[in-house]
């Protein structure tokens, strides 16, 4: 029998964080999670929070660590500095992060326009990393066609993976997903490849995995919405049908999720936690009665408010929607805003 695609759950900031990835967990879960980066400058020392994202979950599934940063000196010493502070698996390298702020300093996304500075960001790693050294990338920084260029500079590199997400930086998180670029990669590369980019359903799990023939399968915005998607697309993929979370399924999620927030010492007021749980409910609510509940959600002010939305919407034992479509587009309405605030 053909091996199943490594799932993961895609570095997310502020979101794939410890109180979600136990929730993913409990219902089966990813076979990897990827940390939101750690920011690395001259006088960084890596988050105490991230840390204590990887401690939360390495003596269950293993975790990589993704870094974001421009100088190789420093992501080398943070890298050390991680790994002997944590039981990660592995780091990993973003080069695909397309906000403004971090772009503006020459790193993330903007990384893709200087291929001799991720040579050296790669080799230098390489010496001193334990565990596996991976990249993230997009296609190119303006255009798809700069991708042939890329793919002959990571075919070089001294890594033991790269994760895709099918678009340019340009094209943000909206656009179509170029999956015929990461079928090129899996075929050219002499390591495991990982697709990313709008795996939100067992049927686009499913799409990406024949289009691309990838290693892995990494998993963001969906994950966050159905938290169920690594155990359904596992079954998919190996042929087996099982039931479909409902909107009921969905709201005991929201109502953990809550709590898991809520139990880290951050977060004490109600005010902070419907602020933190709108971020995730972003995610949630799209495709659900047509925008409304999304709306609603938007404008609670309390915990109490947020709670009776749910219950409002979501107390019925009918399927919940198997894509999280607004207007036919996935996602509509808020991808735009995505990391638009991300700094280094
Ligand atoms: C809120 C948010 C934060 C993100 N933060 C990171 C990050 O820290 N590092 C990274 O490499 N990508 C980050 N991304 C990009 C995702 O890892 C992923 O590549 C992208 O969302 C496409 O996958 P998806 O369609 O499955 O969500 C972020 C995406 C979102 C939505």
């Amino acid at each position: 029998m053909q091996e199943l695609p490594t799932l993961s759950i895609a570095p997310m900031q502020d979101v794939s964080v410890l109180p979600l990835w136990r929730c993913l967990e409990r219902r089966g879960g990813p076979d990897l999670y990827v940390t939101e980066y750690f920011r690395v400058h001259r006088d960084s020392i890596p988050e105490k929070k991230i840390l204590r994202t990887i401690h939360g979950m390495s003596d269950r599934k293993p975790v990589v660590a993704q870094m974001i940063g421009n100088d190789p000196e420093y992501l080398v010493r943070t890298a050390q500095q991680i790994e002997a502070q944590s039981d990660c698996i592995g780091i990993d390298v973003n080069l695909g992060c397309p906000a403004p702020k971090v772009c503006g300093k020459q790193a993330g996304g903007a990384l893709l326009k200087n291929p001799e500075l991720i040579r050296r960001i790669a080799c230098d790693l390489r010496e001193v990393v334990k565990g596996r050294l991976t990249l993230k990338t997009r296609i190119g920084f303006e255009s798809p066609d700069e991708f042939d260029d890329l793919l002959e500079l990571f075919a070089s590199l001294p890594i033991e993976g790269l994760a895709i997400h099918g678009r340019t930086v340009m094209e943000r998180y909206q656009s179509p997903v170029h999956t015929d670029c990461i079928a090129r990669a899996v075929s050219m590369l002499p390591y495991p490849v990982t697709a990313n980019g709008n795996i939100v359903s067992t049927a686009t799990a499913v799409a990406m995995q024949q289009q691309t023939g990838a290693a892995g399968l990494m998993i963001g915005r969906g994950g966050i919405r159905n938290p169920w998607l690594f155990s359904l697309v596992r079954d998919a993929l190996s042929g087996q049908v099982t039931r479909r979370p409902t909107l009921r399924d969905l709201q005991s999620y929201l109502i953990e999720l809550a709590e898991e927030i809520a139990a880290e010492a951050a977060v004490e007021s109600n005010t902070k936690l419907v602020h933190r749980m709108k971020k995730f409910a972003n995610y949630i609510s799209s495709g659900i009665n047509g925008g409304i509940f999304h709306n609603q959600l938007r404008r609670a002010n309390s915990m109490e408010e947020f709670h009776s939305i749910c219950q409002e919407h979501l107390s019925s034992d009918e399927p919940m929607p198997e894509d999280p479509l607004e207007d036919g587009k996935l996602f509509c309405g808020f991808g735009e805003l995505i990391n638009e605030s991300a700094t280094i």
